[in-house]
């Protein structure tokens, strides 16, 4: 049975990545609008507490463009059953910032004590390019996905006229003017200096960073199957077997990621890549963090926000393992457990934390998701004092080899079309951009004047 009011919005050929920075103030004036952001005026409050506001200004940077459409004729893609070992049984987004430009308040008092990570991202080496290719090395062969302050492209090193995958690429560009703007310079650094340290095989590869008088730009590597989204909204629903493959690598992703108190806080299927052979990439680190313990940054996309976040009440690791529930639920059924048409009203939903179960939903799948979905982060599956370990070892997971999905050894369930290494069949079909939005791609632009990187339309990324 499907959900009796589950709205039918969002179409999935329209980009889902727009960026909106809610007023949380709750009254019929919730949303300021300009253009395709909207800025907060206030401290954001939990909706059914609002008594709880207090001063100050923030923002929360979400996705909140409706994201589902309607129901219809269910259509899996095939099985895998390779990912269990054989014998085994088978079950079935804002900152807290007092007028400072950073945009986070870590290191705030917080109930429980600080946690050392069990490895320092700082030890890691930055496998970032250095200054080998130069922006004017690549051709724009297309655009990806329009995103938060820019758009990805695929390009291809100029001249290159082989089929080696090793010369197509994703270029993330991120305009200097909107990060300036929506106060991100801190995110879009965060992004720049994790992804040059983190490598795993289910996170995207970050090879090089540029900037011109305009942008920002991050060369990765190009994902060629589409977003997870994509293929979720094609098939409605997976079964508990494909949701259990995609889940248990998104498992060790957060696993690695959380070992260097690397907090994600955007998972979601628009931002699951899959690769030529079907696995998972991990990509769009803007709101990944380094936290020891909590962090105030309200940041994420609404569907997928954990309580703790809209109440404002600080989070952590526990929020990752919360948004695998959501990500669990939403390709179990087709759409996630709490939505609504406002931001505001799903997160009603969510503090008030009743799930509607369809009847496709076994009762160890429900098991899982209720497990990760405990309201309270101190019970909350991940979260407890096995950590990680308990969500590999959860029944629902019986059977997965853990090591040899790591080891990708294991046939995935939808193998996307790729014909070419430059075959974006996979992605919505955008067009490209003018040349003047991409000067530094176009010709090689003189280096900044000493006024000009003081300019807020000119503002100088240092590490970039
Ligand atoms: N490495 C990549 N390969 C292919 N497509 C990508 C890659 N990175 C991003 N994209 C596409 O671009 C979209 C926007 O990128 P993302 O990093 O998520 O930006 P935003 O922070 O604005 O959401 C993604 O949802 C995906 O469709
Ligand atoms: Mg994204």
């Amino acid at each position: 049975m499907e959900h009796p009011t589950y709205p039918a919005f969002r179409s999935t050929s329209l980009p889902s990545h727009t960026a909106l920075a809610l007023s949380t103030t709750p009254d019929s004036s919730f949303f300021r609008r300009d253009s395709d952001c909207m800025l907060s005026d206030g401290p954001i409050t939990p909706p059914l507490s609002p008594e709880r506001s207090e001063d100050g200004d923030a923002a929360i940077i979400v996705d909140s463009e409706p994201r589902y459409s309607g129901p219809g004729g269910q259509v899996q893609p095939s099985i895998p059953h390779a990912h269990l070992r054989e014998g085994d049984s088978r079950h079935g987004s804002g900152r807290r910032s007092h007028q400072q430009d950073v945009m986070d308040v870590d290191g705030r008092a917080s109930a429980s004590s600080p946690r050392s990570p069990q490895r320092h991202l700082e030890d890691e080496q930055s496998h970032l390019e250095k200054g080998s290719l130069k922006l004017t090395d690549f051709e724009v062969k297309g655009t990806l996905g329009t995103g938060t302050f820019g758009r990805v492209l695929l390009v291809r090193l100029r001249g290159s006229s082989s089929q080696s995958t090793a010369n197509c690429f994703a270029l993330k560009v991120l305009r200097k003017t909107e990060i300036v703007r929506l106060r991100q310079v801190e995110h879009v650094n965060a992004e720049r200096y994790i992804l040059s340290r983190v490598r795993h095989p289910f996170i995207v590869d970050l090879y090089a960073t540029y900037q011109d008088s305009l942008n920002v730009y991050m060369l990765m590597s190009y994902v060629p199957g589409g977003e997870l989204f994509t293929h979720l909204r094609r098939a409605k629903r997976f079964t508990a077997d494909v949701t259990r493959f995609y889940l248990a690598t998104i498992i060790l992703a957060l696993k690695y990621l959380h070992s260097f108190n690397i907090i994600y806080r955007d998972l979601k299927p628009e931002n699951l890549l899959l690769d030529s052979r079907g696995y998972l990439r991990l990509t769009d680190f803007g709101f990944a963090k380094i936290v020891d313990d909590r962090t105030w940054t309200l940041c994420g996309t609404p569907e997928y926000l954990a309580p703790e976040i809209i109440q404002s009440d600080g989070h952590g690791k526990a929020a990752d393992w919360w948004a695998c529930g959501i990500l669990c639920y939403e390709m179990l059924v087709g759409y996630p457990p709490f939505f609504d048409e406002t931001a505001y009203g799903i997160y009603e939903k969510i503090l008030k934390g009743r799930i509607h179960w369809p009847n496709q939903v076994d009762p160890l799948s429900k098991d899982i998701i209720k497990a990760f979905l405990h309201p309270d982060r101190s019970k909350r599956l991940g979260n407890l004092i096995g950590g990680s370990q308990d969500v590999l070892d959860h029944p629902w997971f019986r059977g997965v080899d853990w090591d040899a999905l790591e080891r990708r050894e294991i046939r995935a369930p939808i193998i996307p079309h790729v014909a070419t290494v430059d075959d974006t069949r996979n992605f919505s079909h955008l067009p490209l951009p003018p040349a003047e939005e991409i000067p530094g791609l176009i010709r090689e632009e003189r280096p900044p004047s000493i006024q000009q990187r003081f300019d807020s339309v000119a503002y100088q990324f240092l590490e970039f």
